[in-house]
């Protein structure tokens, strides 16, 4: 898909079908994802790949019960492995750059699902130690971006003016 396409494309789906995504679909995606930028190429964040359902409904209910987590098929976390970027960045690398790698992973993990016409929706609103615990790891969770095949064809999306968000200096 054209890349401006895609970038259209993109928005919040939170409402998925049950039709499953292909394993090659995922690694397309996983793909794309592991040639992101990342602090001094550390790739100081992991991805849970969750398909298991009653994991999924564990995620749910540490994410303030949005229940559409557990209707997707997929559910991708991911988490800053803080220790490991701080051993060569130190407090920044710890405070600022896992957390960092990790959001950029997602993004491109939701940008790669839109080419593929599959819906994500960044989910940032959980308990963190309900989630680590869920997932059983010690890495920070940064976003849960649930994924799979959608029916809606139309969207809203406002946003401010290039003004508002820009300042030229
Ligand atoms: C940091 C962050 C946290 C978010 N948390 C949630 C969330 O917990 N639940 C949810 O339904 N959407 C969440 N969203 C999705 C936003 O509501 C959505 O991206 C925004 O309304 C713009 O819509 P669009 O994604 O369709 O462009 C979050 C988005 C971001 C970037």
């Amino acid at each position: 898909m054209e890349f401006k396409k895609t970038i259209e494309l993109r928005h919040s789906v939170r409402h998925f079908l049950k039709q499953p995504i292909k394993n090659e679909k995922i690694n397309s995606i996983l793909d794309v994802v592991n040639n992101c930028p990342s602090a001094g190429n550390l790739q100081s964040y992991k991805i849970y790949l969750i398909k298991k359902q009653d994991v999924k409904k564990e995620l749910a209910a540490a994410a303030l019960d949005q229940e559409f987590i557990a209707q997707a098929p997929i559910v991708m976390v991911f988490c800053a492995k803080q220790e490991e970027c701080a051993a060569k960045y130190g407090a920044r690398g710890k405070n600022l750059y896992s957390l960092q790698d990790a959001t950029i992973a997602a993004s491109y993990a939701q940008l790669a699902a839109a080419d593929l016409n599959i819906g994500t929706v960044w989910v940032g609103a959980f308990d963190s130690e309900k989630v680590k615990s869920v997932l059983r790891t010690s890495y920070l969770p940064v976003a849960i971006i649930p994924m799979g095949y959608y029916s809606e064809k139309s969207f809203l999306r406002e946003r401010k003016q290039k003004s508002q968000i820009v300042e030229e200096i």
